[in-house]
């Protein structure tokens, strides 16, 4: 069967809900759904790449994995396990004809109540959702993007824990984004409750000075990245040092280079901060983000493992 390339934003056909392959006319939400109202459900970004030995799928079960993970902190109860999940992930991937999607599982309270403790009382619903994504940055993703320091604090860890991907933690994201775009940005950095450097709305963010590649971790509440967990190694196997530690606004001013990391952004490489602007000669960024393309396309022989191989239609 062809592929059918879905346009750029385009919702695909099928969804994955509840245990079934189902059209999208088909697929309901109640509008008391608990997940609507307080954000109470837990999801995943997953890309699968066109490559000529069918569509990849990047790192499915570390996503799945840090899905299942989400969901136990929020009490969800994910009626299927992780590898019956990636199973689901592919088949309707096939179903779709898609050569390459952006892949959404989404795990969240349906209806029953309005107490503030859905666990007790919802069912969890479970729904992956399949739609075209290119350069979330468009031509930036390339070149560099405009970036500014956002006047939105990152919610601290002990207000909510940063490694759960859920929902109703984005709308920190959102007010930052918003306030960005309006402002002529790209994207924010967020700073943490103690000044330190956190995120993007959704990236990580890597400096590098002299040569030395430099990240931060949970400690200054973040989201731990599956792609910046991939360029940490992808820079390790160049023999590039890499740190773990806090970033602070200054580091950033520093640095030779800063670049974001994420499923959407890949590794989008920052042009400037605010009024900052750094040199377009960029020789890490460029290497990893070459390495990245090439590891999520299959073609790393290193990391056979980070790519799931998924035939379409009838091939799987
Ligand atoms: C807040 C935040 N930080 C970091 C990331 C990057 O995570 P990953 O590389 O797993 O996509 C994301 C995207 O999911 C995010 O939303």
């Amino acid at each position: 069967m062809p592929s059918v390339p879905l346009n750029h934003m385009e919702i695909a056909p099928f969804y994955w809900f509840d245990g079934a392959i189902s059209p999208r006319a088909e697929v309901s939400v109640d509008p008391f759904a608990h997940g609507l109202h307080y954000g109470t459900g837990v999801f995943e970004g997953v890309r699968a790449y066109a490559t000529p030995r069918g569509p990849a799928v990047f790192r499915l079960r570390e996503h799945m994995e840090r899905f299942a993970r989400s969901a136990q902190v929020y009490s969800l109860k994910i009626a299927w396990d992780v590898p019956t999940l990636c199973a689901a992930v592919l088949e309707t991937l096939a179903k779709n004809e898609l050569e390459s999607a952006y892949i959404r599982p989404l795990a969240f309270f349906g209806e029953k109540t309005i107490s503030l403790a859905p666990s007790f009382y919802c069912p969890t619903h479970v729904l992956i959702a399949y739609r075209a994504l290119g350069n979330y940055f468009g031509a930036g993703q390339e070149n560099g993007i405009r970036v500014t320091i956002s006047p939105w604090r990152k919610f601290s860890s002990k207000a909510l824990p940063s490694t759960v991907k859920a929902s109703g933690h984005y709308a920190n994201s959102v007010l930052a984004m918003t306030d960005a775009v309006t402002r002529g940005f790209d994207e924010a950095i967020l700073l943490n409750d103690r000044g330190e450097v956190a995120e993007g709305t959704g990236e990580n963010i890597f400096v590098v000075k002299d040569g030395v590649l430099r990240t931060n971790d949970r400690s200054a509440d973040v989201l731990h990245g599956i792609t910046r967990a991939s360029v940490i190694e992808l820079a390790r196997d160049r023999d590039v040092p890499v740190e773990i530690g806090p970033i602070s606004v200054d580091d950033l001013h520093d640095a030779d280079e800063v670049f974001f990391t994420g499923t959407a952004a890949e590794v989008t490489p920052l042009a400037c901060i605010d009024g900052h602007v750094f040199s377009n000669a960029r020789p890490v960024t460029l290497a990893l983000r070459e390495a990245y393309l090439q590891a999520v396309a299959g073609d790393d022989p290193r990391h056979p493992d980070w790519a799931t191989f998924a035939r379409v239609a009838s091939g799987v």
